[in-house]
């Protein structure tokens, strides 16, 4: 039986979890089929969205398809919002201070840490713990700034945002709820301290006869004076470096594990992935990562909520009214695999224009705000341990029942 044809024999109270438990297993397959026969699936938590042009759509009009989910989670920061002075404001004024011509410094960074890591390790690796989590982490206290938190804390206020922001919904199996809530707010409370004592300790020494501040994001949010009335106070530095750690490390960890896992599972595709690492210019190198990217997305998913009625598809053969109230999972994974944008979208091809029609971070309003550090840090992170020899896997990809991944032993040479 097709999907579909055990998705119709199921009653429809039982509907949703069926494509849940699948989008946890085998996405790939069932969004294809999904895009081919059923372009618009309704269940009774959700409905899910696979056509490429119906998914930007949902993306594009966030006058209609809100981040509604995001607003209890993340108030008052910026994502929390759609299209308002204070989004507009926030995103544009962080925007500035992640910096693209510093993007060099990060992955030099990046290059550096990895390989500590990686020596250190001396031939087998846990690669969640030391590299796709631990690189990150350190290009946001060197980098970003946030240096002088207790070991093993940046990582734990992150995690805890992460689940709570993207993985504690209504369409998320989670099994304890409430364990989710106490951890995310313990850790908000944690992180406000340890960014309030931060703060207090680097405008201090801004303060000196002769500064010795650092050039980091967070020193650079310290000695700005943009002076918008009502805006830019200390509260808002506070709530941005926040932002910071909470964007980078879970992602960058998911990205890149996911990538390098894809890597690894295809061995011709490993080999030609080396040789390209070993080239000057990353331009090549990271399309490996990008198409990588494209068969194991951070999520098959995003997320939005319908605040009126809106007809998607128009004009087609599946075209459908979403009431308002309804919250809609564009399958990014599904329109990652259109054929008609992506020819044999089955076959890996670093050759494909590099971050074209991908979502690998976000599309629209919300389009990730980090993704030119991210577009640095994860492929950095791959590319390194590439150029080690003898690349095997030692313990496969595992989750070990949480919704990020935790666990991805390697072995390599050199
Ligand atoms: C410097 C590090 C990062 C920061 C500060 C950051 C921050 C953000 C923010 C603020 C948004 C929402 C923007 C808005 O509402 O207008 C966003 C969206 C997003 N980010 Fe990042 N991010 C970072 C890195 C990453 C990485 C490494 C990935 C991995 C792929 C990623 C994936 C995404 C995605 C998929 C979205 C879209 C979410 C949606 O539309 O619902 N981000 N990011």
């Amino acid at each position: 039986m097709t999907y579909l044809e055990r998705f119709d024999a199921t009653p429809e109270y039982a509907r949703f979890a069926l494509v849940r438990g699948w989008l946890d297993t085998e996405a790939l397959p069932l969004v294809n089929e999904l895009r081919e026969k059923r372009p618009i699936l309704k269940t009774t938590v959700c409905t899910f969205v696979a056509d490429f042009n119906d998914v930007v759509e949902v993306l594009r009009v966030h006058q209609v398809f809100t981040n509604e989910p995001y607003h209890a989670k993340m108030d008052p920061y910026l994502m929390s919002q759609d299209d308002t002075p204070m989004h507009f404001r926030d995103k544009s004024a962080t925007q500035a201070f992640l910096d693209r011509d510093d993007l060099p410094r990060v992955r030099a960074l990046v290059a550096k840490e990895t390989n500590a890591a990686l020596d250190a390790a001396q031939g087998q690796i846990d690669t969640v713990p030391a590299l796709t989590r631990g690189v990150p982490i350190r290009v946001v206290e060197e980098y970003m700034g946030l240096q002088g938190a207790a070991p093993g804390k940046l990582a734990e206020w992150s995690y805890w945002n992460q689940y709570s922001a993207f993985h504690n919904h209504p369409w998320d199996i989670v099994a304890d709820r409430q364990t989710v809530d106490d951890n995310v707010n313990r850790s908000k409370k944690e992180l406000i301290d340890f960014i309030a004592g931060l703060l207090a300790k680097r405008l201090a020494e801004a303060q000196l006869p002769v500064p010795i501040l650092d050039d980091n994001i967070v020193n650079r949010l310290v000695r700005s004076h943009l002076q918008t009335p009502g805006h830019f106070d200390i509260l808002w530095k506070g709530l941005n470096i926040g932002g910071l750690l909470i964007g980078m490390v879970e992602t960058a960890s998911q990205a890149t594990v996911q990538a390098l896992a894809q890597l690894m599972d295809r061995p011709d595709v490993l080999a030609s992935a080396q040789v390209a690492a070993t080239y000057d210019d990353p331009t090549t190198f990271d399309a490996y990562v990008w198409e990588a990217l494209r068969f194991n997305p951070i999520s098959p998913y995003l997320f939005r909520v319908t605040n009126a009625p809106y007809i998607l598809g128009a004009g087609r053969p599946w075209q459908e009214e979403i009431p308002a109230n309804t919250a809609v999972l564009p399958l990014i994974l599904a329109a990652m695999h259109d054929p008609v944008r992506f020819p044999n979208p089955g076959t890996f091809d670093p050759t494909r224009p590099p971050l074209v029609n991908t979502f690998h971070f976000g599309f629209g309003l919300h389009e990730c705000m980090g993704r030119y550090v991210g577009a640095v840090v994860i492929p950095e992170i791959i590319r390194q341990v590439l150029l080690r020899r003898d690349l095997k896997v030692v313990s496969p990809l595992s989750f070990e029942g949480k919704p990020l991944p935790e666990k991805f032993v390697i072995s390599y040479n050199g």
